[in-house]
């Protein structure tokens, strides 16, 4: 059944505050960068179609740090040229955050930055009305079509902006990590905004499928530490804990016995696992890579 719980989405504060932890207590950014210095430079090096300069475009970049990995990794294999690099992210703070780090990198001379502060369905509209034929080398969307009301349609918008050699990447949780098993269990027992949330590389490929749209995909192990979660009153262990279940306070807006299942799905072998004192909760992700 769904409760009518505080969406951790709608409270961008608390919001900010989990993903940070989720950071820190995940190898989420490492799994991220271990592929974005093995796989990506070779998908870099096919894009461009020798071009004088670049088009990149992310959507939900976040603070940038990965962004700015992948530029320099677009810089190797396209010395010399020209990049734009739009970013599409709603949130104040991560944009400030971003433009903080851009400023402080160097070897970025090449690249022009374009600032949109809105989600992906304001920057649809704002494409479609202002009627834009421009074409894109490279779009990225990291861990961000949890936050879309259809990431059928948001793909498909993001892929008709491709340039011919073009390369769209996704990544989000596989349907195998303990997240796919979490939303299996309880997608409908927890927070329903009006966004997808729950949605694992598994549905993306789902639709892929059926609409023949050919892909590569690479998994990406992961794993989160969320010993936290298990000790009473624990600040951290709360707030990793609505950053799990998408819900502002979970361990005290839950009823009981949601509340218990959801704690004993977490622990059990289908989701973490427990060595050394440690729970190891496992965020395998998954890419998927997407021609024009
Ligand atoms: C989980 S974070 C990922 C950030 C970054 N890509 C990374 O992996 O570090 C999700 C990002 O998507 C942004 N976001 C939320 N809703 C969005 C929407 N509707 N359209 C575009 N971005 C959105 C958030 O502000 C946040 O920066």
């Amino acid at each position: 059944m769904a409760y009518a719980f505080k969406c951790l989405a709608d409270d961008n504060n608390r919001y900010l505050k989990s993903f940070r932890l989720f950071l820190e207590r995940s190898s989420e950014h490492q799994c991220m960068l271990d592929f974005i210095h093995g796989v990506l430079p070779d998908i870099l090096a096919s894009i461009g179609g020798g071009r004088s300069s670049l088009k990149i475009l992310g959507v939900g970049s976040g603070a940038g740090e990965l962004d700015l990995q992948m530029l320099s990794q677009l810089q190797l294999k396209h010395p010399g040229l020209k990049v734009d690099n739009e970013v599409v992210e709603p949130s104040d703070e991560m944009l400030y955050n971003y433009k903080v780090l851009v400023s402080k990198t160097p070897n970025l001379e090449h690249v022009n930055f374009k600032w949109n502060k809105m989600t992906a369905s304001e920057f649809e509209n704002h494409w479609q009305e202002k009627n834009l034929t421009k074409k894109m080398d490279f779009i990225h969307m990291i861990q961000m079509l949890y936050y879309v009301a259809d990431p059928h349609a948001t793909v498909s918008f993001f892929r008709s902006l491709l340039n011919e050699n073009g390369k769209l990447i996704i990544i989000l949780v596989s349907d195998k990590s303990g997240w796919g098993k979490l939303w299996k269990m309880y997608k409908a027992d927890l927070c329903k905004g009006d966004t997808s949330q729950c949605v694992t590389t598994g549905d993306i490929k789902s639709f892929l499928d059926a609409d023949g749209i050919k892909y590569k995909n690479y998994l990406l192990p992961s794993q989160m530490d969320i010993t936290e979660c298990f000790r009473e009153g624990d600040e951290r262990g709360e707030l990793l804990l609505d950053f799990l279940t998408e819900v502002v306070d979970f361990t005290r807006s839950a009823p009981p016995d949601l509340r218990a299942g959801v704690m004993d799905l977490l622990r059990h072998p289908d989701c973490s696992a427990e060595a050394d004192g440690k729970i190891v909760f496992n965020n395998t992700l998954e890419v998927l890579v997407l021609d024009a």
